[in-house]
């Protein structure tokens, strides 16, 4: 029997985590969590809340930002042990029907979101290399499985394709990044949500929880559990893996 005490197995406590996108649904969860597993948290979006303590602006779209936000990080705190990225960035016309969708717009979305990961991925992986970390993405369902489209019929939402791609994309990324990094001590996971709910059209809701064996949609709180599991020393043996947190979505 190991006499290594388990006390410390899940907690987060005297890392440096920096959450980006921490301004939205996920994020602002994410914070809260890794922050009561103890870890100091470093909150960085395009827009922020006001009031918010330790909030460093940063645009994933633009490498000159990300390196500006980390190297502030860096400076202030010393390092860098936990990246997760919760950002979402998209075009105006995300939503676009396949139908209607511009190349240049599926391009752009692709580029944003995808682009904006490899970029913070890649920018974090270079200040842990001495010191080893954990990075968490997040990619979703529709990375894994295609969308349902009778969930969204007699409602304005959709499922943009550009979506798919990207997720899939974080998730081919994801292992990429595990087998490079592997050797520098530097995790590379991801967690895959099913839809969260966010006040949309109640017949989508009802035609959703109907799907899913849990019976409800997702609580932004339902998806930080796997997160900061990823984040923690808990997880120190994982890398190049993805949790999904359907509620059962993905089984049928
Ligand atoms: N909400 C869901 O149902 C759901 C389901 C599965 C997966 N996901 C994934 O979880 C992640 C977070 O989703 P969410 O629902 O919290 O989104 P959200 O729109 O509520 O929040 C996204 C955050 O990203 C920030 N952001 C936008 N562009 C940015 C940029 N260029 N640089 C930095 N930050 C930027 C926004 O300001 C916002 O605070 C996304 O990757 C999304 O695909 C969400």
């Amino acid at each position: 029997m190991s006499t290594e005490s388990y006390s410390d197995l899940f907690s987060c406590a005297g890392k440096v985590a920096v959450v980006v996108g921490s301004s939205g649904l996920i994020g602002r969860e994410v914070c809260a969590a890794l922050r009561a597993g103890g870890a100091d948290v470093w909150e960085a979006d395009v827009s922020h809340a006001l009031d918010v303590p330790r909030a460093i602006p940063m645009d994933v779209t633009d490498e000159i930002s990300i390196e500006h936000a980390l190297d502030t990080v860096v400076a202030s705190a010393g390092r860098i042990d936990i990246v997760v990225n919760c950002a979402y960035p998209r075009t105006a016309d995300w939503g676009a029907d396949v139908d209607d969708v511009a190349i240049e717009s599926w391009t752009k979305n692709l580029d944003a979101q995808l682009g904006g990961t490899f970029a913070l991925c890649r920018a974090a992986a270079r200040r842990m290399k001495d010191t080893g970390g954990s990075v968490v993405s997040l990619s979703s369902i529709y990375g894994l499985i295609g969308p349902s489209w009778e969930v969204y019929e007699g409602t304005t939402m959709t499922m943009p394709s550009a979506y798919s791609a990207i997720k899939a994309g974080v998730l081919g990324l994801t292992r990429f990044l595990a087998t490079r990094y592997g050797s520098s001590g530097i995790r590379f996971n991801a967690v895959s949500p099913g839809g969260v709910f966010d006040s949309q059209a109640e017949r989508f809701v009802q035609r959703y929880e109907a799907l899913t064996p849990l019976g409800r949609m997702a609580r932004p709180r339902d998806v930080v559990g796997a997160i900061v599991f990823l984040a923690s020393d808990a997880a120190c043996y994982i890398t190049g893996q993805n949790i999904v947190v359907d509620g059962g979505w993905t089984t049928r």
